[in-house]
């Protein structure tokens, strides 16, 4: 398949991205709801929730992902590979969050990650990043209670905002004493990952649990 054109970024505060979605039935979309939930905030074009649903049939994924076209082209590849654990959702995440994660099955949600999530590394563009307080909020009422939050990203300021929103929450805590992992617990990377390591660039990232 053509790889779509699509615009680098677009901005979540615009008016075109704050309307609410209406949200699947998730039980005509995933063949297993009872598994349990990944869900790739950020995903682009999906290519790493395409390899870990290939690897892991037994785990449901969800990529959330602003720009539609990238969305409606990742769900066409999903369908050409029958994968029935995979779905992507195109929206705003800071809109309809809530209602989405209350719409899963409850205690489902066992894996967050959110990658290279901004374009926004201007300290005045901070109300368009994706983790925002309210985002934490949610998360610390869905996620299941052995749950985790990976976050990653190239960008130090970035990386550490987004881990002092969770812990400012008090919810939250590091999985491991160290805060910044060296390596990717995950199998598989995603496309910016493999970028930012071929190109010789630090990655920071870590993994937060409900305390
Ligand atoms: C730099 S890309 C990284 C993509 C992928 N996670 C990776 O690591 O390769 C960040 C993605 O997050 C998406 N994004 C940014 N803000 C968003 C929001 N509020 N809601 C949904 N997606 C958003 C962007 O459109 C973009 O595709």
């Amino acid at each position: 398949m053509a790889r779509v054109r699509v615009r680098q970024h677009v901005n979540p505060l615009s008016n075109k991205y704050q309307q609410s979605i209406s949200i699947p039935d998730w039980s005509q979309v995933y063949s297993n709801l009872s598994a349990p939930f990944h869900l790739d905030l950020g995903c682009a074009r999906g290519r790493f929730l395409l390899q870990m649903a290939q690897k892991n049939p037994h785990r449901n994924y969800l990529g959330i992902e602003i720009r539609e076209a990238l969305v409606k082209e990742a769900n066409q590849i999903k369908d050409e590979y029958n994968l029935t654990n995979l779905f992507y959702l195109s929206g705003n995440i800071n809109h309809f969050f809530k209602e989405l994660l209350a719409s899963l099955p409850p205690n489902s949600l066992e894996l967050v990650t959110i990658q290279f999530p901004d374009p926004w590394f201007k300290k005045k563009h901070q109300k368009r990043r994706v983790v925002q307080s309210e985002i934490v909020a949610i998360l610390a009422q869905f996620l299941s209670k052995k749950g985790q939050i990976f976050l990653q990203s190239d960008i130090k300021e970035v990386a550490e905002e987004m881990c002092s929103r969770f812990l400012d929450n008090q919810q939250f805590k590091p999985l491991k004493s160290e805060i910044w992992l060296s390596e990717n617990p995950l199998e598989i990377m995603t496309e910016r990952e493999i970028a930012t390591i071929n190109k010789g660039e630090k990655v920071y990232r870590t993994i937060l649990t409900l305390f």
